[in-house]
């Protein structure tokens, strides 16, 4: 199939890049000329690990095209699949601009059959709307369908090779077809291509986002509760999750989701609830534990050192949202890094991929090239991403090295039993802090 895929961020990139990949002709559009030129020449925007390859062997078997002319991909596209960013805007809900912007620019140049998706996720109510549009601008009823993207940053190749299912939201049983016809090599282990109405899907992803935003909450509610009555949250985990009916998934306490999805989809399935009339009591919750929840290592480090930070240096391990992604929109490692500052403490961080991106956007921040490097001097180590490269790093040498073995763990990477016999004061999430300090 022709497909012309309109935005190359994440979404659109990896979008376009797997539909080639499995055999159509697919052209990538972007304004942003920069990032068309970079792509040509085979330079990738964002740090997904097999993006590159992919793109690359795509590019050069002849599948795979970037442009930023709109009308010439647009014309002899079958399908014109939407995914440009929809980010929060100012109330709250999803900015939709972009969105309008594309759908007049391609409206003139659209084949009479050809099938308009949207891959972005947006209001429901979006995909009517366009209809809407399309048919004041062209003067006929276009084919216009919903298709969310469920893929985790990091794993975005594997997400969209392997989906655990696909949504689609169409108005006619061809377009579903078409649909269907283009996913079947995604498909082959028997996982569900499920068509409903535009509506339900675009509902689908907020409330799957949603359900998985409340999870993290919830969990990071209880672990915050276990530490004041006792309790190893780690335990309860494990105690809860082999009822099948709540399973082990999602249910990891730490410092707060972050990313370009859970934050932005929570806040505009709540416009869109107090739009209706309704109460989003569940939503405000979720959203509210989880901006308090990028604070407790903070509490914790000022608890620790009697409320004075000053001329103290702290080393953070872990800016990315998540690990496997240079990502750090709305990352809780920022707001732990500006709270410390404010205080007074020196940051000393390191991220495997996202340093860049940190430097980009603050200011006074030491970076150190390695993890080991970020500790030397350091009164305490803070860790906020769980990426494979702090699982299992020398105490013995950071103990050497830190100023003081204090570790502040946001993601319970470490045993505390064990930490409190390797000499440290270790504080983690959902359990009670050890000090194995000799007084
Ligand atoms: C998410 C959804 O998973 C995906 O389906 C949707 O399309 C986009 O949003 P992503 O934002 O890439 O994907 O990351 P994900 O791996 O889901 O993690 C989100 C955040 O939740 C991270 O900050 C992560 O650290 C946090 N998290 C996740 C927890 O704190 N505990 C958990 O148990 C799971």
């Amino acid at each position: 199939m022709k497909i012309a895929v309109i935005g190359t961020g994440y979404v659109g990139l990896v979008t376009g890049t797997c539909f080639a990949n499995s055999g159509n002709d697919i052209t990538c559009i972007d304004i942003d000329e920069k990032k068309i030129t970079g792509l040509k020449n085979g330079v990738i925007p964002i740090y997904e690990p097999g993006l590159k390859e992919l793109v690359l062997r795509n590019a050069e078997a002849g599948r795979l095209h970037f442009t930023t002319d709109t009308p010439t991909a647009v014309k002899t596209a079958e399908m014109v699949y939407l995914a440009v960013g929809t980010p929060q805007g100012d109330d709250g809900s999803a900015d939709l601009s972009a969105m309008w912007a594309v759908t007049k620019a391609i409206a003139p140049h659209l084949q009479e059959d050809a099938i308009v998706v949207t891959k972005s996720t947006v209001p429901v109510g979006t995909n009517a709307k366009i209809f809407g549009m399309l048919k004041e601008l062209t003067g006929r009823e276009c084919h216009v369908a919903s298709n969310p993207e469920f893929l985790k940053e990091g794993a975005a190749i594997d997400d969209f090779m392997k989906p655990d299912r696909v949504v689609v939201g169409v108005r006619c049983q061809e377009v579903s077809d078409k649909l269907h016809q283009l996913y079947a090599p995604f498909l082959r282990t028997e996982k569900p291509f499920l068509s409903m109405s535009p509506e339900s899907a675009e509902m689908t992803k907020y409330v799957a986002n949603a359900l998985l935003a409340t999870k993290i909450s919830f969990i990071n509610e209880m672990a915050n509760l276990c530490e004041k009555m006792g309790g190893d949250i780690n335990d309860v985990r494990r105690g809860i999750g082999h009822d099948s009916r709540i399973g082990f998934a999602f249910l990891f306490p730490g410092v707060g989701y972050g990313g370009s999805c859970f934050p932005k989809d929570v806040r505009a399935l709540t416009a869109m609830t107090e739009d209706k009339g309704n109460l989003p009591e569940m939503l405000r919750a979720v959203d509210n534990v989880n901006e308090r929840q990028k604070t407790v290592l903070f509490t914790k480090v000022k608890e620790q050192f009697g409320g004075d930070l000053g001329g103290k240096r702290i080393a953070v391990w872990g800016l990315a949202f998540k690990p496997e992604t240079d990502d750090i929109r709305e990352a809780p490692a920022l707001v732990l890094i500006k709270q410390l500052q404010e205080a007074g403490a020196t940051v000393i961080a390191h991220d495997p991929e996202a340093m860049d991106n940190v430097q980009a956007e603050t200011s006074g921040v030491e970076f150190a090239d390695r993890a080991i490097d970020a500790i030397k001097g350091a009164d305490a180590l803070c860790i906020c991403t769980d990426w494979k490269a702090y699982h299992q790093p020398d105490f013995a040498e950071m103990y050497q090295l830190m100023a003081q073995p204090i570790v502040f763990d946001g993601r319970n990477l470490y045993d505390p039993e064990r930490m409190k016999a390797r000499g440290y004061c270790y504080h983690s999430i959902g359990r009670v802090a050890v000090d194995g300090r000799k007084a």
